[in-house]
């Protein structure tokens, strides 16, 4: 492994993370009224309402004589109610939750950085703050592999950012990075890591995912040659093998480039680098089934839903509508693997400070330098 980060240039690195310094708040008041007026016929009124930097959810509380369907089908005078066509109605178990755009508050990576996440060995990365408010954070090594999706501008590249540099912060020379970027201007600055390569070409990237194929192949006879199961007891027992993240910003020129290969490559190690350590975190603006093929999609389970422009892109991400009313600019749902039910987050704004400080010092090791 290589040398983790000591404990005082996690505080510089820290130091370098921008905050947000004046927090918004929604006011509910005009909304509960208009609630309860509409819902007075029904025996039902408003009981909490959950405020997060970004979102409202208004809480209503059902019983058993509650007629949910009739409920959720008055999603249209919910909207008008609290003056917002894309709110969103929904039943979570006993309750029903009207959730909307509340307070515009801009999320920084400084506000999501807290002590359980600093130094931590695992690959946490930092997702954003959900709709109460919550850090949400995601383990690379229990979601092994992530399918972004969402419009133009609805912020795929600058999660993929927060994703990178959430990694970077922990793991600085104890894992490998890939970056596949066939627009070849927006990950330039991890270039100076020498863990790090950033691949500009469509034609180079399918080389790189049938390299990565054999990379795999390779680890997984390491592994069974020392009688370990995966990476984790692999380690554990003093062997050297560090993580690898292969990060694709936007799946579609690969896949218009070499659609067999292409697919081909990523199945294989969706289905398999699990345990030796090799991830995927794949994005794209085209969810279409040409690019987000069946298979693709089975092998990752891990989905995240940017602002989709139609109910059916949200669909081929998510498996369920929903994305299409989001307010783009780092709005997410986020559906863990193995969970039924997306999670709403809002994702952080990396400043190009940021993007650019963070893999210098951590390239340079010159962290106290580049932190004044
Ligand atoms: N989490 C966020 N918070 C605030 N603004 C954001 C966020 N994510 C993206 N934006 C805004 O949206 C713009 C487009 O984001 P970008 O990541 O380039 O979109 P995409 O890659 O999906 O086309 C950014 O330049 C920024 O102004
Ligand atoms: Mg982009």
């Amino acid at each position: 492994m290589g040398t983790p980060i000591r404990r005082d240039t996690m505080i510089n690195l820290r130091n370098m993370l921008q905050r947000n310094t004046s927090w918004n708040t929604f006011d509910t008041s005009e909304d509960v009224a208009n609630i309860n007026t509409l819902l007075f016929k029904y025996g039902l009124a408003v009981s909490d309402c959950i405020n997060s930097p970004t979102c409202v959810t208004y809480v209503i509380s059902l019983n058993v004589d509650s007629k949910i369907k009739t409920l959720l089908n008055l999603e249209k005078n919910f909207a008008i109610a609290v003056n917002d066509n894309n709110c969103r109605v929904y039943q979570d178990g006993n309750r029903l939750c009207i959730e909307k755009r509340g307070a515009d508050n801009t999320i920084r990576l400084g506000d999501l950085y807290i002590d359980k996440f600093a130094g931590s060995d695992k690959p946490v990365m930092m997702l954003g703050k959900d709709n109460t408010g919550a850090n949400r954070f995601c383990d690379l090594s229990k979601a092994p592999h992530v399918l972004v999706g969402g419009t133009t501008g609805s912020g795929k590249s600058m999660f993929l950012h927060s994703l990178l540099l959430s990694l970077l912060m922990n793991h600085d020379d104890d894992m490998n990075y890939i970056i596949i970027d066939p627009k070849g201007t927006e990950f330039t600055w991890y270039q100076l890591l020498n863990n790090c390569k950033v691949i500009g070409n469509a034609q180079s990237a399918i080389y790189v995912l049938n390299w990565l194929c054999e990379e795999m192949d390779r680890r997984y006879s390491e592994i069974a040659k020392a009688g370990c199961r995966d990476i984790d007891s692999f380690t554990a027992k003093g062997n050297r093998m560090v993580r690898t993240v292969c990060v694709i910003d936007e799946l579609a020129d690969l896949m218009i480039t070499a659609p067999k290969d292409c697919e081909q490559y990523i199945v294989r190690i969706a289905q398999k680098a699990r345990a030796c350590g090799i991830h995927l975190i794949i994005a794209t603006q085209r969810p279409t089934v040409k690019v987000v093929t069946g298979l693709i999609k089975a092998n990752i389970p891990t989905r995240v839903a940017l602002k989709t422009v139609s109910a059916i892109d949200s669909r081929i991400i998510l498996d369920r509508s929903g994305a299409e009313k989001l307010n783009g600019k780092g709005d997410m749902l986020f559906l863990a693997n193995g969970s039924f039910e997306p999670i709403r987050i809002q994702a952080p704004l990396v400043t190009e400070d940021e993007m650019k400080a963070i893999p210098y010092m951590c390239a340079t090791k010159d962290r106290k330098a580049a932190a004044i």
